[in-house]
């Protein structure tokens, strides 16, 4: 169990650990990658701007000086050389004819040029290239003749990008160093987070590992969060539930011994006291041998009367519901107790208001209101009364036995429905009771999902009253 234990925390300490590290990882992956991608592309528009802002400058004074029709002029060559130089590129003048007047590379000049950007920049749009792989960047303009207005010419404008790419290697290698502190950061995190999230749970099993034996007294408190407190809080009740269960069985088990082991012992001092003298006059011979068999009796009514208990506390297992009339029932138990009461000459009246047929055990609920009327007879003075009466109502009967008997004290009344619970020992041993018929009573109606009251007085009497449901619910 507690191995079990171990390595679950274990394998959830590693899960927590994965997901922090995974939840902490991709991002800083995807941000390398969306950083430079970012970078790269500012850095080639500022660029393009700034070129384009310096070449309007120049494409006007190529229009305005007439270069195009008149190459030459060595200012403005100066210039597109000068640019060319700026930015390690290179300056294409095309006139109309689609010819190359002006290569500062002097090695296209007088060819012809014909392609997409150039054709779109003569219908009037001019165009921007940036050609990442290839490292440069090309500008197409239109050279228009101050005078009408016309495109005369374009002025094409490729320089290299090899600084953009610079630029975004260097912040690679920033970025590539952040990432690799952010990664250990978060290793440290996730290890961190994944020891603090588990450790109630070592703190469980080391409380559960250190129990041994019998069930224990040691109470676990976790109150690390909210859910950990509760579940130890549960846990403690269970634990407590547990110990009183224990109690109870250990206290019913010497009960139990203590019960059955009274009547051998009377049997055996009668038996040893026969044997003891030789010559046994027939009569206390015969007083004896009663003796004994009264206590026979009494063995035999307390196991039956645990075998009741036992199958009683099974529940549902081997319930036997049928429709009953309750009326006939408590007819047949009385007549059956009459002759009981009639030693004692104690009245038997019973009051049955309505006709009653409910879904009930027949046995187990006779064995239970036998035992009231029964106890009503035993602890009742002679010429007393016992009543029994029926009521129903529109979901439940009410079953109710009152009594003109001895009573019972308050302290004693929430107990005596516990097993081997009697009130008065001496007197009820005398009377002849085991202290198992309420327990039996009880839990019957209880397999019946009914319950069960005591009001009593002493001296004046005791009232049981029993209410069980008219449909019985498995
Ligand atoms: N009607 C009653 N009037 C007075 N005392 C009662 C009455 N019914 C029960 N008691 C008290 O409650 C105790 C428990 O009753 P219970 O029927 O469980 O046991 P019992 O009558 O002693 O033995 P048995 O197992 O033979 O019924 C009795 O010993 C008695 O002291
Ligand atoms: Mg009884």
């Amino acid at each position: 169990m507690k191995d079990t234990v171990l390595k679950y925390a274990k394998s959830l300490r590693a899960r927590i650990f994965v997901i922090v590290l995974l939840v902490g990882l991709v991002p800083i992956f995807l941000m390398k990658h969306l950083i430079l991608e970012n970078y790269e592309e500012l850095a080639a528009q500022q660029k393009s701007t700034l070129i384009q802002n310096q070449c309007q400058q120049i494409v006007d004074q190529v229009g305005s000086s007439g270069y195009i029709r008149n190459v030459g002029n060595r200012q403005v060559d100066r210039q597109l050389t000068q640019l060319a130089n700026i930015y390690n590129g290179r300056v294409i003048i095309v006139n109309t004819n689609f010819r190359i007047v002006r290569d500062t590379y002097e090695i296209d000049e007088d060819k012809v040029i014909i392609s997409e950007e150039v054709l779109q920049c003569f219908l009037g749009t001019d165009s921007t290239n940036y050609n990442p792989d290839d490292e440069f960047l090309e500008l197409t303009l239109p050279v228009n003749d101050p005078g009408t207005g016309q495109i005369e010419g374009i002025m094409i404008v490729s320089v290299t990008t090899q600084d953009v790419k610079d630029g975004k290697d260097a912040l690679g290698n920033t970025v590539l160093i952040l990432q690799i502190v952010l990664t250990l950061l978060i290793f440290v995190a996730a290890y961190y987070v994944a020891r603090v999230l588990t450790k109630p749970f070592g703190k469980i099993t080391q409380s559960l590992a250190g129990m041994r034996g019998n069930v224990s007294e040691q109470e676990i408190a976790i109150p690390d969060y909210t859910e950990t407190k509760l579940l130890a809080d549960a846990y403690n009740q269970m634990l407590h539930r547990l110990k009183v269960q224990e109690d109870s069985r250990q206290e019913f088990v010497s009960n139990v011994s203590h019960e059955l082991k009274t009547p051998i012992t009377s049997m055996k001092v009668l038996a040893d006291s026969l044997l003891a003298q030789d010559e046994v006059p027939n009569e206390l011979y015969k007083e004896f041998m009663a003796d004994i068999a009264e206590e026979i009796d009494r063995e035999n009514k307390i196991i039956s009367d645990l075998l009741s208990l036992v199958k009683m506390d099974r529940r549902s297992s081997d319930v036997n519901i049928q429709e009953t009339n309750i009326n006939d029932l408590i007819e047949l138990l009385l007549k059956r107790l009459r002759p009981i009461a009639a030693t004692k000459d104690v009245d038997l009246v019973f009051d049955d208001f309505k006709p009653v047929v409910a879904e009930v055990d027949e046995t187990k609920l006779a064995l239970a209101l036998s035992n009231l009327v029964e106890n009503g007879i035993k602890y009742n003075q002679d010429n007393g009364w016992v009543h029994i009466s029926l009521n129903v109502d529109n979901k439940y009967f009410y079953v109710k036995v009152e009594d003109s008997g001895i009573g019972i004290p308050p302290e004693d009344q929430e107990n005596i429905f516990e097993r081997f619970y009697r009130v008065d020992k001496s007197h009820s041993r005398e009377i002849g009771g085991t202290g198992l018929g309420l327990a039996i009573t009880r839990s019957a109606v209880l397999m019946h999902h009914g319950a069960i009251d005591v009001s009593s007085t002493e001296g004046e009497g005791t009232t049981f009253t029993v209410r069980i449901p008219l449909k019985f619910t498995p």
